[in-house]
């Protein structure tokens, strides 16, 4: 399925302005471990207020339950993905949000939850934007939104997340108890916590 959305905002003040495209495809997060599909990010929430994924295989009917994001094609850099089927539209992106250990991650096994957020600004550091799993767990944890780099060559979708002290990690996204996580590094992420994480790629499909 692809749906094109195209806005087009024309500045009339000036003879010399150029209309300027913003164009969003809407499509569906596809995870993939090992090059085999493993199935999709789902539309809903467990009850910490992280995103579930969906099996293709257990699921017949899996494209009502996936999540339907809407991404930039034509950006570079990180970016927000607004979630089109957001189960909670108080929080209706999807973002990393800070886990057990705090918002920063990097040579270390700490994690970032994946759940629902507010917007945050592309290169922010974490803040104490509103998000489902502050709001399902009453634990305070900040967040980001535009976290998501998309790769046209491959239409993959990798996470890239600014820490505290504002510096930038390309993340891997893990697949453990039923939900995702963002961390640095996958061996030491391992260690610390789960050896039975499913290493994920996620790519657009539209
Ligand atoms: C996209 O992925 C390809 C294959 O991994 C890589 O060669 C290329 O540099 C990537 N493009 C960007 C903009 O990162």
């Amino acid at each position: 399925m692809l749906v094109q959305l195209v806005s087009l905002f024309a500045f009339a003040a000036s003879s010399l302005a150029v209309p300027v495209a913003d164009i969003t495809s809407l499509g569906y997060l596809r995870c993939s471990s090992e090059g085999q599909v493993t199935g999709y990010l789902s539309k809903s929430l467990n009850s910490a207020g992280e995103y579930k994924g969906v099996s293709p295989d257990s699921d017949p009917n899996d494209v009502n339950h996936r999540m339907l994001v809407s991404l930039d094609v034509t950006a570079t850099g990180t970016q927000s993905l607004l979630v089109k089927n957001a189960p909670d539209n108080d929080y209706p992106f999807l973002g990393g949000i800070g886990g057990e250990e705090g918002s920063t991650i990097g040579s270390n096994g700490d994690y970032l939850h994946v759940g629902g957020t507010e917007l945050t600004a592309s290169g922010a550091k974490p803040s104490y934007c509103g998000n489902t799993y502050t709001d399902r767990t009453n634990n305070l944890r900040k967040c980001e939104s535009a976290v998501w780099v998309y790769n046209s060559t491959t239409s993959e979708v990798t996470p890239r997340w600014t820490n505290d002290d504002g510096s930038v990690v390309d993340a891997n996204i893990g697949y453990v108890d039923a939900s995702f996580v963002l961390t640095g590094d996958k061996k030491e992420f391992e260690d610390s916590w789960s050896d039975s994480v499913e290493w994920i790629t996620l790519t657009f499909e539209t």
